[in-house]
């Protein structure tokens, strides 16, 4: 019984650095580069955040700039970071589901509210901490909406 434990452990240990080695490998140009530009999202989407929920003093200037970056950000032409055959189902390394290639009309209009609620964040992160707040909560929604649909789970 004993023994028995100890095997399923190692193999256990064993499939999991496999698991590693292959997800590695596996490393998508396109994958990087779309996890890329979300990292960047959440670089800059962090000192509004923090600001919002006065975790870190208002400053207009720093506010502006991180608008400014997600502004550009969303203009960012995306569609060659999105080939077919690069969803989670078809590569390891990534966490795109599948149905983002069955419904692209709607992935493309997740991405335009995000693009309008960075366009209105853009007006109002320089004026003051009000209007800052006043403008969090749809970017927030937008990143979320389309994680909820078509990102998979943290594993
Ligand atoms: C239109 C859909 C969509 C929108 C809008 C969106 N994301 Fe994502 N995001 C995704 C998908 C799909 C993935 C998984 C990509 C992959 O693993 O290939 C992802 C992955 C991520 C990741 C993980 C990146 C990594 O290194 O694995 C972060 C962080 C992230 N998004 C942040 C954000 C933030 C912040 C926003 C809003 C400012 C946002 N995203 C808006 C679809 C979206």
């Amino acid at each position: 019984m004993r023994k028995r434990t100890l095997l399923a452990v190692s193999g256990t240990a064993i499939a999991l650095a496999l698991g590693v080695a292959i997800a590695h490998e596996a490393d998508h140009p396109a994958v990087k580069a779309r996890t890329s530009i979300m990292q960047l999202y959440a670089n800059n989407l962090g000192p509004l955040g923090a600001m919002a929920k006065g975790d870190m003093a208002y400053d207009a200037d720093a506010a502006s700039k991180a608008a400014n970056n997600l502004a550009l950000l969303v203009q960012l032409d995306q569609s060659r970071l999105w080939p077919q055959g690069t969803d989670a189902d078809s590569i390891s390394g990534t966490r795109a589901l599948p149905a983002i290639w069955q419904n692209f009309p709607d992935v493309a209009e997740k991405g335009q509210a995000l693009a309008q609620a960075v366009n209105a964040m853009q007006a109002a992160a320089g004026a003051d901490l009000e209007a800052l707040r006043g403008a969090m909560g749809a970017i927030g929604k937008a990143c979320g909406d389309c994680h909820e649909t078509y990102r998979a789970p943290d594993q």
